[in-house]
């Protein structure tokens, strides 16, 4: 048992939230439009979304918004060039299968697996999608591979 926990890890015991380095809301930010690729992009060979850049958010933040605390700290994340170091929500266990782009080919929604995000102040899980039981139950919804070998082993 850990004795000293982070401020993250107990928002994340009590809350089942993770408190994020700075309080991005998805609501604010797709009330402007913003659609979900042009933030998270897919690139090959496709297994992963990709997180903005700063420099990507001081396109808008350089004027708006720029004397609160959270958007000057985020200016000193886009000057040190290196990556916000934003808490995981979703991650499947490393040795399993998994693409994004087959799912997205297939026809489903980023909503499907993520719930209303453009509701959300904070992301939070509301659909179990990353452990076993949660990818099988779809699966078998959607008439989709149940034979172990097609999430383990390198197909
Ligand atoms: C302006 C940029 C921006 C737009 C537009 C945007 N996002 Fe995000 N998204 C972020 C940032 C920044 C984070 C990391 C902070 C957080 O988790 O809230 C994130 C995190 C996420 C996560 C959590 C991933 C994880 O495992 O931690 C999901 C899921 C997500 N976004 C889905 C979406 C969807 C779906 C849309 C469109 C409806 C969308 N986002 C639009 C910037 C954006
Ligand atoms: C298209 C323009 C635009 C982009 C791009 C954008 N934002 Fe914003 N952001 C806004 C607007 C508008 C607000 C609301 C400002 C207000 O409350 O008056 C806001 C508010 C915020 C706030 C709350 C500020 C506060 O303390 O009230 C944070 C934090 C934030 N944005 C972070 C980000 C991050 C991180 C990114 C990049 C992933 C980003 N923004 C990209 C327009 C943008
Ligand atoms: C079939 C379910 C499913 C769909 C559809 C889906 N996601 Fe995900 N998403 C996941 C899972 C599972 C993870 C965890 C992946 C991991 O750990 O490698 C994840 C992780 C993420 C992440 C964190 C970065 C990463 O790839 O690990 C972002 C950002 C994200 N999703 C955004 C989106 C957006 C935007 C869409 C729509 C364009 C979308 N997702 C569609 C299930 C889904
Ligand atoms: C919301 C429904 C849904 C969820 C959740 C889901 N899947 Fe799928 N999955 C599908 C569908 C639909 C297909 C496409 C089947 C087809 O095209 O025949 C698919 C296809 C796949 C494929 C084959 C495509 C490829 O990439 O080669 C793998 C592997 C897979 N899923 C693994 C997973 C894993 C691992 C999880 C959980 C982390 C998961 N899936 C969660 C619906 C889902
Ligand atoms: C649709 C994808 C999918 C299929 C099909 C699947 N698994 Fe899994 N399996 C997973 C995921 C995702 C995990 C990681 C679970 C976690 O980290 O919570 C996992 C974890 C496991 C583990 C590690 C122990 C655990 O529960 O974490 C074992 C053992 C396992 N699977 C066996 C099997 C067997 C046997 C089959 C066939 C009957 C099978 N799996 C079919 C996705 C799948």
């Amino acid at each position: 048992m850990r004795l000293l926990l982070g401020f993250g890890a107990i928002a994340m015991a009590l809350f089942g939230q993770a408190a994020q380095p700075l309080p991005y809301s998805h609501k604010t930010h797709l009330a402007q439009g913003l659609e979900c690729n042009s933030c998270h992009s897919n690139p090959d060979p496709g297994d992963h979304m990709t997180f903005p850049a700063a420099a990507k958010c001081m396109a808008c933040h350089a004027t708006v918004a720029k004397d609160r605390p959270a958007i000057q700290k985020l200016a000193e994340y886009a000057k040190s060039k290196e990556p916000i170091p934003w808490v995981r929500v979703y991650s499947v266990a490393a040795a399993v299968y998994w693409s994004h782009r087959s799912h997205l080919e297939s026809g489903l929604k980023c909503e499907d697996c993520h719930g209303p995000v453009a509701e959300m102040d904070v992301i939070t899980k509301v659909k179990d999608v990353t452990t076993m039981q949660g990818c099988v139950e779809c699966h078998r919804q959607k008439h989709a591979e149940t034979g172990c070998e097609f999430c383990h082993e390198g197909k």
